[in-house]
């Protein structure tokens, strides 16, 4: 495993992060594969040298991030969680803060949270988030009961990172988590600069989705953009638009291109990759150790993609 630090919260992190949420939440959404398995890919995280486990309030995996952690010394880990944002007509949103945090740190069996997010804050909710669950966020840290406070966006619906956009010209978070693909590269124009700026630690999510680990659904994604005229017909192949990525890297699979796209992006500190599958995770930390893929690559990629503010991979 590489380690890199997290922009100012000076934590020491590994570069792949175990995201238990998204389409697979460990494996969990649905039950599809129940805990034991979940539990398995945790265990393998950490014996392949992960440290930074992501979860949250709503995803349904603290408990088993909590039974998993439980066996290794806590000051080796690096435990991420989120509170969804209450209703802004709350009666009283900042002790919906305090007892959000209570709640997740018994699932998790843990004293402290490293970085505690406020989850998906869509450009609306910003002002909310600011003025009305920030002073929560920063009495729990004055307590001692999390260590960094967070933000990350709501993708599907800012895909153009409106809302971090905003909220990082602010100097209040020290981390944050950013869509961004070989699809919507969009977050180097808008928020990187800023993260960098502000020392602001880096989490990739979205790094494949649906559309980088599934042929069929990348091809259909690439046919409506030559469709609408936002790629040139003639700049890919319509039957398999990313093969020179693939023959260009030697990447063996969409996946792989993916996960090194992200992970070697100068200011992406994380990236997450979150599945259900034991083998997806092998490969995917391995790749995320690969080396960048070829500059002319990412050029033309930055030709065919670069603009595109709208897409998420899914
Ligand atoms: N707003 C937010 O705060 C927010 C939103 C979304 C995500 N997140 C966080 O970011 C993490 C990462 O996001 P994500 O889980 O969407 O990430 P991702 O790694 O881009 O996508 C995961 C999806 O790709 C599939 N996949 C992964 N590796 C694969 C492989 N090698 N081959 C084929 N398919 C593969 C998974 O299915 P399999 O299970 O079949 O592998 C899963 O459906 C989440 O887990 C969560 O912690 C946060």
């Amino acid at each position: 495993m590489e380690y890199t630090t997290l922009g100012r919260t000076g934590l020491r992190v590994s570069v792949a992060g175990l995201g238990c949420g998204g389409p697979s939440r460990l494996g969990l959404r649905n039950d599809a594969q129940g805990e034991s398995n979940a539990l398995g890919l945790i265990r393998q995280a950490l014996d392949l040298g992960v440290n930074f486990l992501d979860t949250a309030q709503s995803y349904g995996t603290e408990s088993v991030v909590g039974k998993a952690i439980a066996e290794v010394p806590r000051d080796r880990l690096v435990v991420s969680t989120k509170k969804t944002l209450p209703p802004d007509d709350h009666p009283n949103p900042e002790a919906e803060v305090g007892k959000g945090l209570e709640q997740s740190l018994k699932r998790l069996r843990t004293d402290y949270v490293d970085v505690y997010h406020l989850h998906g804050v869509e450009p609306k909710d910003y002002d909310f988030a600011k003025e009305r669950l920030m002073p929560a966020m920063r009495r729990l840290r004055e307590q001692g009961k999390i260590r960094f406070i967070g933000v990350t966006e709501g993708f599907v619906v800012d895909p153009s990172h409106r809302m971090l956009a905003d909220g990082l010209s602010e100097d209040l978070w020290d981390v944050a988590m950013v869509g961004f693909n070989i699809l919507n590269p969009s977050a180097r124009a808008t928020v990187f600069p800023l993260a960098r700026e502000k020392r602001v630690g880096v989490l990739a999510m979205f790094a494949v989705r649906r559309a980088l680990s599934q042929p069929e659904r990348l091809k259909a994604v690439v046919a409506e953009l030559i469709q609408k005229g936002v790629i040139a017909p003639d700049t890919v192949h319509a039957d398999n638009p990313l093969d020179f990525v693939l023959s260009e890297s030697g990447a063996k699979t969409l996946p792989e291109a993916a996960y090194r796209f992200c992970r070697h992006e100068p200011s992406v500190d994380v990236v997450l990759t979150g599945t259900g599958n034991a083998e997806h995770l092998a490969e995917n930390v391995a790749s995320i150790l690969k080396p960048p893929l070829p500059s002319s690559t990412l050029d033309k990629l930055q030709t065919i993609f670069g603009a595109l503010d709208y897409l998420t991979g899914n």
